[in-house]
């Protein structure tokens, strides 16, 4: 493959959350979260019984973390505040929760990583919960009291705020598919998930611009939302089902959030698709203009995989509800056989045109792209060194298709990469390791480099891709 370079200013940086690093969950007055509740529920959903109890110690060894990633010569960084430290059961800060937060901003400057800090990651109190999560209103409002409470207090020190990660998993995956706690399979119910998380968003957003407005937030700050975007495609000659099929699910996943923090509005066509089907959601007078607030800076996106969609073989799933589309199982899909994923840096370049030609000036980075891996002990080198080739070429890839769409004119500003330490991966707890430096859970958590590091250092620092 040919060498090619990436803008002088372009960013390289890591991509965490607070659930998946921390640990400490019980500790410093934090309350419990869905992740710790389910944990306690039922252990053995989680790989090898390992529960949200220790994510990687990063709340002990956050000082080396932040070292390693300055001398692999990242210049940012992502976590995620949990809302579950950093406030109490009555909406007040939990002063413990907060001096780690501050203590984390304050090393990060001091190792010279610029801290991007999401609001929420999948993070859900439990306590919010049973008052109905993200299907009830007054939980939307407690998530923008709690996003304006951590803008009043760290707003002079964080120059990069999210309010969400992956709207779009949320309701799929707790409330669609199945695989996370309450593991419910309805669709409409997740519809209702994902429309007040859109409404959480403009809230923040609005909390966001306020405090800006009167100096509580510095202002030279800004505010974005973190997506899974999907891009949809479907077979060679496509029927007009199919296409259909592309409308929908791209709608949901892609389109929802894009014209959301661009125009402030979601797409008509889904909504009122969805209407037809039954699903309604809970829309209230004055709702427009909340959403008018939800329009943001610059947009991060998390690219893993494509989806391949084709015209469903019923409009009805098994449990009664509406289906917009099957899966298309493209037969030259190149997989990750560990997560099931397939690897398709095309996606990024598609994206990043996407943007360009539809959503114009709208700023954006690759908040998280990432390869997690099975059974990587087995690849240790003679140094006892991870050798992980495959973790290079898939970089590699998905920066080129990157460098590609910067070329053609998508303003994508810097690439964050997934688990850049390994980090605990919800129920799938530690199986797939995504790091460029490996966890050692028989020896402490200790870190360790892993071959590809020494690549990714050469990148980051030269901004030269060979
Ligand atoms: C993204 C999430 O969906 O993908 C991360 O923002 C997650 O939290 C990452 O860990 C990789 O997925 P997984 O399920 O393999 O951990």
């Amino acid at each position: 493959m040919e060498q090619f370079t990436l803008p002088d200013d372009f960013f390289f940086g890591a991509a965490m959350s607070g659930p998946q690093t921390e640990g400490e969950w019980n500790t410093g007055g934090k309350l419990e979260n869905l992740w710790d509740t389910w944990s306690q529920e039922n252990l053995s959903d989680f790989y090898n019984r390992v529960g949200s109890y220790a994510g990687n110690a990063f709340m002990a060894k956050y000082q080396e973390d932040l070292r390693i990633m300055a001398d692999l010569g990242l210049t940012t960084y992502r976590t995620s505040i949990q809302w579950s430290r950093l406030l109490d059961e009555d909406g007040n800060i939990n002063p413990e929760g907060a001096a780690w937060y501050h203590e984390l901003f304050r090393a990060s400057r001091e190792a010279g990583l610029e801290c991007f800090v999401n609001l929420y990651h999948f993070d859900m109190p439990t306590f919010l919960f049973r008052r109905g999560g993200w299907e009830s209103r007054e939980v939307v409002e407690a998530y923008a009291a709690y996003a304006a409470k951590a803008f009043a207090e760290f707003g002079q020190e964080v120059k990069h705020w999210f309010t969400f990660n992956e709207p779009t998993v949320e309701p799929e995956q707790r409330f669609q598919a199945g695989v996370w706690y309450p593991k419910l399979h309805d669709f409409g119910r997740a519809r209702v998930v994902q429309y007040h998380i859109s409404v959480a968003h403009a809230l923040a957003t609005a909390n966001f611009r306020a405090a800006q407005a009167d100096g509580t937030v510095r202002a030279d700050a800004k505010i974005g939302l973190i997506n899974a975007f999907t891009p949809t495609y479907t077979r060679e000659n496509p029927t007009p089902e199919d296409l259909e099929a592309v409308r929908m699910m791209g709608g949901i996943n892609n389109r929802w959030w894009l014209d959301l923090i661009t125009k402030g509005e979601l797409p008509v066509d889904v909504l009122d698709t969805l209407a037809e089907n039954g699903v309604h959601l809970p829309i209230r007078p004055g709702d427009a203009e909340i959403l008018k607030q939800g329009v943001v800076d610059w947009l991060g996106c998390n690219y893993y995989h494509p989806t391949r969609v084709q015209a469903p073989a019923s409009k009805v799933d098994e449990y009664g509800l509406p289906r917009f589309a099957d899966e298309y199982v493209w037969p030259d899909a190149v997989m990750n056989e560990s997560r099931g994923w397939e690897i398709y840096p095309e996606g990024l370049y598609d994206f990043g045109i996407d943007v360009r030609d539809n959503y114009p000036g709208l700023e954006w980075f690759v908040s998280e792209s990432g390869m997690g891996v099975m059974d990587e002990h087995l690849h240790r080198g003679d140094d006892y060194r991870i050798e992980d080739p495959y973790r290079v070429d898939f970089v590699r890839g998905h920066l080129e298709a990157l460098a590609r769409a910067i070329e053609a004119g998508s303003p994508c500003k810097g690439y964050h990469y997934w688990g850049l330490i390994d980090n605990w991966s919800w129920s799938n707890a530690f199986k797939n390791r995504y790091g460029f430096v490996e966890v050692d859970l028989m020896d402490g958590y200790k870190r360790r480099l892993k071959r590809s590091a020494d690549w990714l250092r050469e990148v980051a620092t030269t901004h030269v891709v060979k």
